[in-house]
């Protein structure tokens, strides 16, 4: 497997968990939990991601590629604010009932908009450039340092692409009519 392809993956899975997350901002505060344990999964997904995909581009400002550095460090400037971003979002709902919904919205809503175009933009610029550059050694030496990435953040073995179970219990729980009668 690539290191690209790994990376397209951790993207099919994020947004997903993007999807989900936008499904359930119209719901307010009756989706607090929901909202809880999605932004927690999407935490932990994406900080594993983002250091995975920073390795490959540390490999790529080593001077082993002659890509141009600067959408590499805009890369690097987007990732400083998504880290802060689902920071921001993590504590707002764990603090529940104190936090303000609109804060919630707001917040979310900057992290699905700017997460989207940056997924995108790595695989129109960066990804198809680091396909054709890598040599093999370099492809796996790259994938051994993102298996031992993914081990630390998830040491029980990496969840299966989207949905995994908690999601599908949530898009279930949620999606259910009874759910949308509460929610209006
Ligand atoms: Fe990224
Ligand atoms: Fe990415």
């Amino acid at each position: 497997m690539q290191p690209t392809e790994t990376l397209r993956n951790d993207h099919a899975v994020l947004r997903g968990k993007l999807m989900l997350l936008e499904g359930l901002l119209p719901l307010g505060r009756a989706a607090y939990f929901p909202l809880r344990d999605v932004a927690y999964s999407l935490t932990r997904r994406l900080r594993c991601h983002i250091e995975k995909e920073e390795r490959l581009l540390l490999l790529m400002q080593q001077g082993a590629f002659p890509h141009p550095l600067a959408p590499v460090s805009a890369l690097l400037d987007e990732h400083r604010d998504q880290r802060v971003t689902v920071a921001l979002l993590l504590e707002l709902v764990i603090n529940g009932s104190t936090s303000s919904i609109d804060q919630i919205v707001l917040c979310a809503s900057h992290l699905i908009d700017s997460l989207r175009g940056h997924m995108a933009r790595e695989e129109a610029e960066i990804f198809p450039f680091v396909e054709q550059t890598m040599t093999r050694n370099q492809k796996m030496a790259a994938m051994q340092d993102m298996r031992a990435i993914a081990a630390r953040y998830y040491p029980e073995g990496e969840p299966a692409p989207w949905p995994s179970d908690i999601d599908e219990h949530l898009v279930n729980e949620w999606s259910s009519p009874r759910h949308v009668v509460c929610a209006n």
